[in-house]
């Protein structure tokens, strides 16, 4: 565990000093030993959904926002999942006969939300908030994976406090200018050529397309890119402009309250 935390800071004694001052933590321990492999795992698995929806489809080739069907991402700590209403704005029309979409219409018809399965969640001792990320201009891929390539949603991040950490130590290798969190799906909307190719034989992914930055290349891929040069300076621009205390970002309390 050393590289998680400070390497100035002794573990086991900010923890044992920690643990007696409030009991939660203690709490904590224990639920983790339940919950833990369940988190952790999953990364990749695709989950049974009511309906097979797509993001690639929805988002690469009809080009809709991730806001208009997780319309709270920006306002709020939950991202949120679309209603009914807003399948069957197209749905009502377009493959209105499709068995896939049997699901929605009945749905819509008796009144009675569809029921989607969440893939990514925190423990609940653990507190997240997406506006914060969102508004500091944090692509979704960077948690998520290439969503906008997803067939089926699957988990991209297995979210472990390392992960969190690692960012809320270095935010400057990934913040962005304000409202720039949508940027990578509007060039591919614009662009159209937001296409990850699959070599069959290597299982290697590519990217085919121009306009984007070397960043954008990676993030659309679903992988961690390395800020570096200019690009580390604009980040650390941007962590001072935002105001963002990063000696107080990895604090316990930031994240366990
Ligand atoms: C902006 C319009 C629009 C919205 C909103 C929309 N869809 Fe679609 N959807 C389409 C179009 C267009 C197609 C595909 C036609 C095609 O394959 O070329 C499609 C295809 C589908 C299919 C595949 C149908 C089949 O038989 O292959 C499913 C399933 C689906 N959508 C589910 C949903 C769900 C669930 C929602 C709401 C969360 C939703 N869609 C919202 C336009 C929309
Ligand atoms: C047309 C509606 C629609 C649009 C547009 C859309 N999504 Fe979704 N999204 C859904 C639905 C429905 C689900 C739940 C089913 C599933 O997991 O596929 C979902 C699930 C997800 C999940 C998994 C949530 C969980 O359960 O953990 C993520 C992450 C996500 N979307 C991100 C995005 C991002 C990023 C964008 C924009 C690039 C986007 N979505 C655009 C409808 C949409
Ligand atoms: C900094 C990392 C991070 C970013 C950036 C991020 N997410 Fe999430 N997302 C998470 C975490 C962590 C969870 C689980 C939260 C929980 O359990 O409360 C989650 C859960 C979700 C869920 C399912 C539960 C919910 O909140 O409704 C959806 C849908 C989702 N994210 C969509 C998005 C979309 C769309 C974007 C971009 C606009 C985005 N996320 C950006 C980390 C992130
Ligand atoms: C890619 C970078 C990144 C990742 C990954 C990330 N964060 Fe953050 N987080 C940030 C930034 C940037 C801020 C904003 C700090 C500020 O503006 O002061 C932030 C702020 C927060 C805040 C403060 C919110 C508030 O209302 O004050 C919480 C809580 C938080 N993150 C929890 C998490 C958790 C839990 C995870 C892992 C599941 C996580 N973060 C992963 C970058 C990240
Ligand atoms: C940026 C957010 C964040 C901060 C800051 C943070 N944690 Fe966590 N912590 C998490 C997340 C997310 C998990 C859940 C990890 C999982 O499910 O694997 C977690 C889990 C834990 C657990 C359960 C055991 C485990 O590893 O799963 C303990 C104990 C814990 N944290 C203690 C701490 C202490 C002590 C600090 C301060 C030194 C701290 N955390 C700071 C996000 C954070």
């Amino acid at each position: 565990m050393p590289n998680i935390f400070a390497p100035s800071s002794n573990v086991i004694g900010k923890m044992a000093i920690i643990g007696v001052a409030t009991s939660p933590l203690v709490a904590m321990i224990t639920i983790s030993q339940f919950t833990r492999s369940g988190y952790v795992t999953k990364v990749g698995t695709a989950f049974e959904q009511p309906v097979p929806f797509s993001h690639e489809h929805h988002v690469t080739e009809l080009g809709l926002d991730c806001r208009y069907c997780h319309t709270s991402v920006e306002k709020s700590a939950k991202a949120g999942y679309p209603a009914t209403h807003t399948c069957m704005s197209c749905h009502s029309q377009v493959w209105s006969n499709s068995p896939l979409l049997e699901p929605v219409r009945e749905s819509y018809e008796k009144n009675i939300p569809l029921k989607w399965t969440t893939l990514n969640k925190v423990p609940e001792f653990v507190y997240f908030n997406h506006s914060i990320h969102i508004n500091r201009g944090v692509n979704c891929n960077n948690c998520h994976g290439p969503v906008q390539a997803m067939q089926m949603a699957y988990k991209g991040r297995p979210f472990q406090m390392a992960w969190c950490l690692d960012c809320h130590r270095h935010p400057e290798k990934y913040v962005g200018k304000p409202g720039s969190a949508f940027d990578l799906y509007e060039k591919i909307r614009k662009t159209k050529t937001g296409t990850v190719l699959h070599d069959e034989k290597t299982g290697k992914k590519e990217w085919a397309g121009s306009g984007l930055t070397e960043e954008e290349q990676t993030l659309m891929l679903g992988e961690q890119y390395a800020r570096k040069g200019e690009e580390l300076e604009e980040g650390k621009k941007l962590v001072k402009e935002y105001n963002i205390k990063v000696e107080q970002l990895s604090d316990c309390a930031v994240c366990h309250h």
